[in-house]
Order: structure tokens, then sequence, then C-alpha cells
């Protein structure tokens, strides 16, 4: 602020100095042509007193006036300066620009970007908009670095999960083993009517902790695998083949829609267990001669394929935990509750999501959205 007026001053003292001969030099003109006219009319020394006086007195005067006009176009300009071009094109928008700075900088999102209309047509707003330009870019990594962080933290999860589950799997399958082989004996040699329905009640429920026990060994196996394109329609086909063993699939309206030409980064063998799962949990909700469709859309860089059946829907209860272990509804028939968290495990480990939902006209809709392969 001290510096442009300095500089002003600077220049009019300089213009004063530079003008002052000149003005003198006007004054001395007019005054070399009174002397000529002097010479011709006598003179009396009094007079010619007075004549040289009044020329001084001509000379001051140029000065002041000269300092005075001066003076004032400068104090005007320092005053014009100074109230409103300064404040209105510099002074306003460098504020601004400091309080988007401190607004970044402590973190506050909605204040750090300068809004369009503030921003004017000059250098300066050219520094403003590159200056919101470049938090934005900031803001934008960020949130990808977060997301990311994010997505390996939860992975982290899933390993150590995975490994806690392998030796607990590990531990469980000798002596469930020893006990299968044990109670299968025992039915055998047993006669007794009521001893052989209690030996088969403990057959199920040892076959049930087997499979619990499968099912956390598949857990455990998510972890890095070969990825790979893969067609996803084909995949569903087989992966409906496995399920539709069960003799209620016969009855079932199966449809596949997935498109042809949508293809994701994966690993076939995991993404085979997803959808088996995905498909007998849709087979197991809905009632007889019932409908499953499976079908895909594509964005640049996600397939996201959707199992859709007109079952009873998922318990409101269940819905929001779907995905951890042990959630489930058939703990009395033959669930284990790790269908979908082994589905959820193989989908995050691709890096993908998956979400489950009540379709509006009744039945579940799971959708899995996955890497596109391009
Ligand atoms: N398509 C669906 N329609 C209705 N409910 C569903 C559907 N899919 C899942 N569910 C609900 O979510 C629960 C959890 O499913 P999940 O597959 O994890 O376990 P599960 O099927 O019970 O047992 P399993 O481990 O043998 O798969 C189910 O018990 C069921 O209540
Ligand atoms: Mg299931």
């Amino acid at each position: 602020m001290v510096l442009h007026n300095l500089f002003f001053l600077v220049l009019t003292v300089a213009a004063y100095f530079s003008l002052i001969p000149l003005f003198e030099k006007l004054v001395a003109d007019a005054r070399g042509r009174e002397v000529a006219i002097m010479q011709q009319v006598p003179r009396t020394a009094g007079e010619i007193k007075i004549s040289q006086q009044q020329y001084k007195d001509a000379l001051e005067r140029a000065r002041i006036t000269l300092f005075l006009v001066l003076g004032s176009i400068y104090v005007l300009a320092v005053l014009l300066l100074e109230s409103a071009i300064m404040p209105l094109y510099v002074y306003r928008p460098l504020r601004k620009m400091l309080d988007a700075d401190q607004a970044t900088q402590s973190g506050d999102r909605e204040r750090e970007l300068i809004r369009p209309e503030e921003i004017l047509s000059d250098e300066i707003g050219q520094i403003m908009r590159s200056r919101n330009a470049t938090v934005e870019a900031l803001r934008r990594q960020e949130d990808e670095l977060e997301a990311a962080l994010r997505k390996l933290e939860e992975q982290d999860r899933l390993v150590s999960l995975g490994l806690l589950s392998a030796s607990v799997a590990h531990e469980l399958n000798t002596p469930l083993a020893v006990l299968a082989g044990s109670i299968e004996k025992l039915i055998e040699i047993t006669d007794d009517a009521h001893t052989l329905e209690r030996l088969e009640r403990m057959q199920r429920v040892t076959q049930r902790l087997r499979r619990i026990s499968e099912s956390l060994v598949d857990f455990a196996k998510v972890r890095k695998q070969q990825m790979e394109p893969i067609a996803i329609r084909p995949l569903i086909d087989e992966a409906w083949g496995l399920v539709a063993i069960d003799e209620k699939a016969s009855t079932v309206d199966f449809v596949n829609s997935v498109r042809a030409e949508d293809r994701v980064i994966g690993n076939s063998d995991r993404l085979m267990q997803v959808f088996v799962n995905l498909l007998r949990n849709a087979l197991i909700a809905i009632e007889r001669s019932g409908r499953i469709e499976v079908n895909s859309r594509r964005t640049p860089r996600w397939v996201t394929v959707a199992v859709e059946d007109n079952g009873r829907g998922i318990p409101t209860d269940v819905l929001p935990d779907i995905f951890d272990a042990f959630v489930t509804t058939r703990l009395d028939a033959k669930g284990t509750g790790l269908g979908l968290t082994v589905a959820h495990g193989i989908v995050t480990q691709h890096g993908g999501s998956i979400t489950a939902s009540n379709r509006p006209d009744g039945g579940a809709r799971l959708e899995v959205s996955l890497p596109a392969a391009r």
C-alpha cells in the first residue's frame, strides 16, 4: 500500500523538477520581451527596480502554481486509487484469496473455494480460478486416497479374519472328522430306534459344523488370486448349472439377461463361488414356480451384475447386517450365515462392492459391481 504511493510521490517530484526550468524559461522569455520594450522607452531607476521585483514575483507564482497543480493531481490520484481502484481490484480479491487459503488450511471445505461471482475477469481473477482448480484437484486426490486407504484397511481386516478362520477351521476339522466317523460307526451297529434317531440328529449337527468349517476355509482362501478378463454371462450359466442340482430349480423360471459383451477382471473360481451363493440364496427364498433373473449394466469402469428374485424378500432385521458372519434366518435348517460373508470378502478382494436390497414389487436384489475389463 505504501510502496505504490511512494512511487507516485517520486514521479510527482520528478515532474515538478523537470517542469520548473520550462516554467522559468517561459517567465524569462516574457521578461525578455518586456525589457526590449522598456529599452525603447526611457525608465527611471525606481521603475526598473519595480519591474525586476515583478519578474521575481512572477517566477515565484509560477513555482507555487506548478507545485499546487502537481500536488493536487498527486493527492487526487492517491485518493482515487486508495478509495476505489485498489480496494475493488486488488485488496478485496486478495482478502478473498487469503480467507479461502485459511479455510483450506483449516479443512473447511465449504469456504475454501472462491465463489465464481466473486472472481473478476482480470489477471487476479485468473489466479483465483487457477487456485480453485488446484484446491479441487487436491481434494479429489485426497478423497481417492482416503477411499483407497479404507479399502486397504478392509482388505487387511479380511486377510486377518481369513487367517483366523483358517486356523479355527484347521482346529475344528480333525475332531469333527473323528466325531463324524464315530457317529457313523455307532449308527451301523445300533439297532435301538430311539438311539438311532439321536445318532442321526448328532450326524446332522456334525455335518452342519463341517459345512461351517468348510465355509471358514473358503473365507480364508480370499487372498491374492490370479486375475484375468472373464465373461460374466457364461459364468452365470455355469453357476446356475451347479445350483440347479437342487430339484426345486426345475420349477423355477431362470433368466440370464447378462449382456454377452460384459467382462470383468477377476478370478473365475472365486467369482463362481459368489454367484453360486447368490443364486442358491435366491432359490431358497422363492416359492415354487418363482422367477430368478440376472442382468448386467456397465459404466466405463464397472460392470454391475444384479441377481433378482421374486421370493419373500430379505427380512428387515437381517438386511442391515446381511454381510456379517453368522447372520442367517436358516439356523434351524441348513444355513451357516457365511454365504454372503464369503461373497462380500471375494468381491472386496476384487476391488468391487456388493449391496443387498428388497425390490419394490417383492423379492430381493443383490448387486455385485466388479472392475470392468477393457
Ligand atoms: N435372495 C434372498 N431373499 C431373501 N433373503 C435372503 C436372500 N439372500 C440372503 N437372504 C437372507 O440373508 C441371510 C444370510 O444369507 P447367507 O447366504 O449369508 O447365509 P445363509 O444363506 O443363511 O447360509 P449359507 O451360509 O449356507 O449361505 C439368509 O439367511 C436370508 O435370511
Ligand atoms: Mg446363503
